[in-house]
């Protein structure tokens, strides 16, 4: 079965062609994060726009590097939250008219099912249940995966996601947007130990999380030594920081497959990516007797295929939408 799948919930137009789930035939990207970077941060309304001019011809490249025609296509799949709703609109209206203009169904993907989803592109092996570690710039959380379609969040952040804090600090610290990349670069050859920083703990909750004090005590931090004209050990503190971030996202996670009886770790989203995060993931799921499944790094921020690879499974549950889809901001997986 052939997927054509678009994604545009924050700052990448996407269009993908899948095969069953499990095989990308074409993953066209285009991101507008260099766009973005001259605000330091993505603005929504910009955003939309350039999804606007990009979507169309995106989806041409989709299938064009695929191979295949219009009339080869078995289904339209779209990301329908969460994200940006402005952004979010524009890829939702251009796969209805896909589907409406094709004759073919369409069908709805929630954004975080698709970066899970995106192991079972680079892992034909995986199947469901697993632990999935969901982490990205606008959300952070613990998914218990019991099917390709049933899952339940067992802990998240309760302000700030990881991506968010790391985009945040990186930004106080004068390195462009989006700040997760730049910020490990910088770590590098810094001492994680350098600065002591906050740990959270959320009192009613052992798998929820929380990033906004850890954000606000590295910026205070930042500014107060500026202030005074105090020199940062730059790499020490981006060192310390994903040291940090990931110190309440593995244990966490550690704690949640134990609990919910996984011998399966996932990994997804664009924080996945984090060297730190891989590392500490794989030395703790090792000392817990658990397998782990790491995106390669090209799947671990958005992406269309990965939405085509959910949307199979989507559709063999029966999932299907109407003309009358709407895009959520917010939107329970
Ligand atoms: O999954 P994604 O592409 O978009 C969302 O769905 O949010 O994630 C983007 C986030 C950004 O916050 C970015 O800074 C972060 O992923 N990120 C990283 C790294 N690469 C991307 N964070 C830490 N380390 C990285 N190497």
């Amino acid at each position: 079965m052939l997927i054509l799948a678009f994604e545009s919930s924050c700052d990448e137009t996407a269009a993908a062609v899948v095969r069953d789930g499990r095989t990308v035939l074409s993953d066209a990207i285009l991101s507008q994060a260099d766009m973005h970077a001259l605000y330091g941060g993505v603005v929504p309304e910009i955003a939309s726009r350039k999804h606007i001019e990009a979507i169309a011809a995106l989806s041409d490249q989709a299938l064009r590097e695929a191979g295949v025609g219009r009339r080869d296509i078995d289904a339209v799949a779209v990301t329908y939250g969460p994200g940006l709703i402005g952004a979010l609109l524009v890829a939702v209206n251009f796969a209805k008219s896909a589907a409406y203009a094709l004759g073919k169904p369409l069908i709805p993907v929630h954004h975080l099912r698709g970066h899970i989803a995106a192991n079972y592109i680079a892992f034909p092996e995986l199947e469901p249940p697993f632990l999935s570690l969901c982490i990205s710039g606008g959300n952070s959380m613990i998914v218990d995966v019991q099917g390709y379609t049933q899952m339940r969040i067992v802990g998240a952040t309760r302000d700030d996601a990881a991506g968010e804090c790391f985009d945040k600090i990186a930004r106080v610290l004068g390195l462009p947007y989006p700040g997760g990349r730049p910020m490990q670069e910088l770590a590098q050859g810094g001492d994680d130990r350098a600065y002591t920083l906050p740990k959270a703990h959320v009192a009613d909750s052992d798998l929820d999380m929380s990033f906004s004090g850890l954000k606000t005590a590295v910026v205070n931090l930042v500014h107060n030594a500026e202030q005074k004209g105090e020199a940062i050990d730059r790499p020490g503190l981006a060192a310390s920081v994903a040291a940090a971030i990931s110190g309440e996202l593995v244990p966490r996670t550690i704690l949640a497959a134990r609990r919910y009886g996984h011998h399966t770790v996932v990994a997804a989203g664009g924080v996945a990516a984090n060297a730190r995060v891989r590392a500490d993931l794989q030395r703790a799921c090792e000392e817990a007797g658990l397998r782990l499944f790491l995106p390669p790094l090209r799947l671990c921020g958005d992406n269309g295929a990965m939405i085509g690879a959910q949307a199979y499974y989507e559709y063999l549950e029966g999932a299907r939408a109407g003309m009358s889809l709407n895009a959520y901001a917010n939107l329970e997986i």
